[in-house]
């Protein structure tokens, strides 16, 4: 028996919610979406699909950054750009996408990278964010769910690259 904490259907939920968010917030704007690879893939891409049936005007771009060594993070958060084009930022309103919001190191470098290299507004969109566990003074502009302090693997997350396919999150346990 798998435990399952969110299913197929409750993130499809969750995703048409944000989009309908982000939607009040950019209508008839143009927004760069910029993921954090690679957790967030599925979760960007839903999310990109609900958003196509809002009067947005949607470019899609990515960032590979890392911070977890197994199941902690590291504290130091490693941000590598894949755009050719440095300029990629400037003056847009930049939607930063990541799949969860632990320690909110992560989040609060690259929401600070995008700013230096010269967006016109920074927000950010988080499916998951971990409770009690937020070191920063940030917190996401748009945020699904609030899940407890755990390990928590699929729909784009992983543990040692494993279960980033399943189309559901669970709780990773300790036999696995
Ligand atoms: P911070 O602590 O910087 O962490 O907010 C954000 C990044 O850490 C990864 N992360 C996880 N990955 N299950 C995962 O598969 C988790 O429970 C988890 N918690 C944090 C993730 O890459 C995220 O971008």
């Amino acid at each position: 028996m798998v435990e399952v904490l969110y299913s197929e259907s409750d993130l499809k939920k969750v995703v048409t919610e944000l989009a309908a968010a982000i939607a009040v917030d950019f209508k008839g704007k143009s927004v760069l979406l910029l993921g954090l690879l690679k957790g967030c893939q599925p979760f960007l891409a839903d999310l990109c699909r609900e958003l196509s049936c809002h009067q947005i005007d949607l470019a899609v771009d990515y960032l590979q950054v890392s911070s977890y060594v197994g199941t902690a993070s590291s504290g130091k958060v490693a941000i590598k750009q894949i755009a050719a084009d440095d300029s990629f930022c400037q003056q847009r309103n930049v939607i930063v996408v990541d799949d969860i919001f632990d320690t909110g190191l992560t989040l609060k470098e690259v929401v600070s990278w995008v700013l230096e290299n010269g967006a016109a507004q920074v927000k950010s969109c988080v499916l998951l964010s971990k409770s009690g566990c937020n070191r920063t003074e940030m917190t996401p502009d748009y945020c699904g769910l609030e899940i407890p302090a755990a390990f928590v693997v699929g729909y784009g997350l992983d543990y040692n690259e494993k279960y980033r396919e399943l189309p559901y999150i669970k709780i990773l346990t300790e036999n696995e």
